[in-house]
């Protein structure tokens, strides 16, 4: 986690190290303190009354208003709510894939456009061919719209390298990524995504297995990920690939039912994945599985509307306590989209999830599938002052689709976003105006 980013910019700006916001027409609170998660058949009991918070050096001290802040922002009629974590991304990569998702429309599947080269192979030839400027710029600029539209937390992948050094240039381009941008990001090793040209998957998985101490040593991942489907690997090979997380001490994190039933629920939960992501085709008789195991569900609306996928089981796991995440997947093939408003949205028109649903799976239950839920996701005392203004009630996230809510976002306390026409809700000391 980056925490140096925001104690290097405090001392740099100068920024005031208190902050109050006062009056707000809604907080978001769990309904306790100290939980590492909270299952989906407890989200009714997310409060969201009227309030304040205040906050010294980075950290929430108070849910009252002080008025010797130095910043004070008044906050009537809005709602304040954690920053948005994004659990499932695929930063950092560079171009994207227009002509294939024309393709997708005109009724070309997935796998079909992987078949003639396309896919995830393409955005590997891309990645291989760009600078590492290239992939920067665009990363870096990706992720400064994620932060307008509320995210403060994200998750980097690797997985268009297809080899062990280019794996190791992503995860490296994705320490980078985290010193330029003013969110926190976790890095994951996805390793296993496609099977590299000239190899079989087999010999793939023992070439990632060798370099596993240099994954740990030189990089920064705190897990790893496998794309468990036809067109890329089983779930032998991910039994594998829990062994290395196991002995290196990393999370699993598992692509699984995307496309197909491959019975990886009951797999993957078994052999401790930290999340089971997409899920479209889980069997029905995995639900009670996952429902009950401590293995987060990390469902993503935004590629199965582009896709045209079929709805995942979404409301039964929810209903049933299971750990449920929502993220955008943001990447160029199945889905270029930045914003979690809008995969609030298909949320809760899609799953008929309540907005308390949806909140609690883009804030605390995505922090902890990125083991950071002890420091963030959730408002609480003690805890880092990452969070939103929303220019209304958050039941208008999901019903004005389509549109960004967030007024103002909050770093470590530091305002590092204010949208133009929230700017007189601030009163600022003047060595900041
Ligand atoms: O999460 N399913 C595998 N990986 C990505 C897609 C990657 C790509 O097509 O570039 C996903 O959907
Ligand atoms: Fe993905």
């Amino acid at each position: 986690m980056n925490t140096q980013n925001t104690e290097k910019q405090q001392e740099e700006l100068q920024v005031p190290t208190s902050l109050s916001v006062k009056n707000a027409a809604q907080v978001l609170r769990m309904p306790e303190d100290g939980l590492p998660y909270l299952r989906h058949d407890r989200a009714a009991e997310l409060t969201l009354d009227a309030g304040s918070l205040s906050t010294q050096d980075g950290r929430i001290t108070d849910f009252s208003h002080d008025e010797s802040a130095e910043i004070r922002v008044d906050a009537s009629g809005c709602a304040i709510v954690p920053g948005f974590v994004d659990a499932h991304t695929h930063l950092p990569f560079v171009g994207w894939r227009a002509e294939e998702y024309a393709q997708r429309v005109g009724g070309t599947s997935y796998e079909e456009l992987a078949a003639l080269g396309g896919g995830i192979a393409a955005s590997a030839r891309a990645f291989a061919e760009a600078s590492d400027d290239a992939v920067l710029e665009q990363s870096g600029s990706l992720a400064h719209e994620m932060l307008m539209h509320g995210t403060t937390a994200f998750e980097c992948k690797s997985g268009y390298g297809l080899s062990i050094e280019a794996e190791l240039r992503a995860l490296r381009l994705a320490m980078e990524l985290d010193k330029q941008v003013e969110q926190h990001t976790v890095s994951t090793a996805l390793l296993v995504h496609a099977v590299p040209p000239g190899l079989d998957a087999d010999t793939w998985i023992d070439q990632v297995k060798a370099a596993m101490p240099e994954i740990r040593d030189k990089t920064a991942a705190q897990a790893v990920d496998i794309f468990v489907e036809t067109v890329a690997f089983s779930n032998k090979h991910l039994e594998h690939l829990a062994d290395c997380a196991s002995e290196f001490g990393l999370m699993l994190r598992c692509h699984v039912e995307q496309f197909a039933t491959h019975h990886s629920v009951p797999v993957a939960p078994s052999v401790g994945a930290r999340s089971v992501d997409h899920l479209t085709f889980m069997h029905a008789d995995d639900r009670a599985k996952l429902a009950d195991a401590e293995c987060a569900a990390v469902l993503l609306p935004g590629a199965e509307f582009l896709g045209e996928e079929r709805c995942p089981r979404a409301r039964e796991l929810a209903h049933a306590g299971a750990i449920c995440v929502l993220g955008t997947d943001l990447n160029p093939g199945t889905s270029p989209i930045i914003s979690i408003p809008l995969i609030i949205g298909l949320a809760v028109r899609r799953y008929s999830w309540s907005i308390r649903e949806a909140l609690l799976a883009v804030s605390l239950n995505a922090a902890w599938t990125l083991g950071l839920s002890a420091q963030i996701g959730s408002l609480e005392v003690g805890k880092q002052a990452d969070f939103l203004l929303l220019d209304g009630p958050v039941e208008e996230i999901p019903y004005r689709f389509g549109r960004n809510p967030v007024a103002a976002c909050f770093i470590a306390g530091r305002p590092v976003y204010v949208r133009p026409d929230a700017k007189e809700r601030f009163e600022l000391p003047a060595t900041m105006q």
